[in-house]
Order: C-alpha cells, then structure tokens, then sequence
C-alpha cells in the first residue's frame, strides 16, 4: 500500500499495552473505556508535536527573568469527536488539550449500504484558517465516515495540513481514501490492521467500538 499522508504507529509501550486491552473480547465495558481514554491521551501527545503552535517569550524566575515558550492561545485548537465513539478518545484527548474548543459531529453509517449521513454538524459557517483539528474516530474502516468529517471540515476553511486523527484501528481501505483525497494529512494510530470483513469490521480490530465503550450490545 503506497500513501502519500503520513500514518504514525507510535512505538510505545503504553499505546501497546491499552490496544491489547481494548483488543481482547473479555475486557469488561468499563476497563474498554479506560483503555480508550488512555489511548487518546497518548495519542494526543504524540499529535501534539510540531502540530500545537507555541510562541517565545520571558518569565521572572524566582532567580532571574528567563526565556519561556507556551502554547500561543492566540490560535484555535478545536477537537472534533466523531459520535458516538470518538467520545472514548475525546476524554483522554481533552487531558492534554483541556482548552481545545468541542464540536461532536454526529455521522451514522447504514448498516447494509455503509454509506455515511450527517445528523449533526455543529460547526460555524467558517473556521479560523489557522485553526488546528484533532478528529477522535477510534475505528477508521471503510473510510467513509471519516472522508465525510474531512468533507465537512475543509468546506469551512479547514486546512487538511492542519488536521490530526487519532483512531485505534486503521484499515487499508480508510487510509487509501484519505491519501488520495487529503495527502497531507497527519493520522496517529495505535495499529494499522489487515483489512474488513463483509460487514465493514476491521479484521482483526476490536470490534464494535461505540457498543463496547457505552454497553451496549
Ligand atoms: N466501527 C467499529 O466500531 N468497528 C469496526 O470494526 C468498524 C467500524
């Protein structure tokens, strides 16, 4: 598979370890969605390099005033969870960027045609340009729920290059999609899977993802 966006599989053991909890089917609803905050908290951090703008400036240290960089609040940082089950990600996402700006973007897929629908869409007529945005999907499959929120983003201002996704399990089929239509978009995964099954499940992936964070099954 030739990508032209860049997929990240951070190599860390904490990533590693939630992903096998999150993987294995006896893993009650309750440690599923403690594993899924944790990965979207270190997933987050991993996206936060060269993607959080800072700006440079002095403190007064006790001693003496001292350079000191920041995150420059003057550029948005907005954070998109995909519902239902971006919401696992969002929770540990919001831990290290607790002044990101939320906008739950309501997407369903039908169940026989996989075919994505909006059903809320909360986001202004337009963005800052500047604005960086962080996707929380944990299961990037077909692709086609995350071309939609792709869609949905860039049609108000946003810039692909600005863009981090993290999800829990990609699937060739999504990446491809998204390489063709966005190359230079940034994703951070905690495993890249094999493929799908006929009913559009990543294969070996966890499941589902929103029933196994909510109990509902
Ligand atoms: N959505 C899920 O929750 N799981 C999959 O395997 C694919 C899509």
């Amino acid at each position: 598979m030739t990508l032209q966006l860049r997929v990240y599989v951070p190599p860390h053991p904490l990533i590693k370890h939630w992903l096998g909890v999150a993987r294995d089917a006896g893993t009650p609803p309750a440690l599923f969605k403690s594993a899924i905050k944790e990965l979207g908290r270190w997933l987050t951090y991993e996206a936060a390099r060269e993607w959080l703008p800072t700006m440079e400036t002095t403190v007064q240290s006790p001693l003496s005033e001292c350079p000191a960089t920041f995150i420059n609040p003057e550029v948005p940082v907005v954070a998109v969870p995909i519902l239902r089950a971006g919401l696992g990600l969002l929770e540990g996402a919001q831990t290290v960027l607790p002044n990101a700006s939320i906008y739950h973007l309501g997407i369903v897929r039908d169940e026989k045609t996989l075919e994505p629908t909006c059903y809320l869409n909360p986001f202004p007529e337009k963005f800052d340009p500047l604005s960086r945005v962080l996707i929380t999907d944990p299961m990037l499959a077909t692709g086609g729920t995350i071309m939609k929120a792709m869609e949905e983003l860039t049609f108000r201002g946003i810039d692909a290059s600005l863009v981090r996704i993290i999800s829990v399990v990609a699937a060739p089929p999504a990446l491809q999609k998204l390489s063709v239509a966005y190359p230079s978009l940034n994703i951070y995964t905690a495993i890249i899977d094999e493929g799908l099954n006929s009913q559009g499940y990543i294969v070996p992936g966890l499941g589902d993802a929103g029933d196994r964070t909510f109990g509902t099954f």
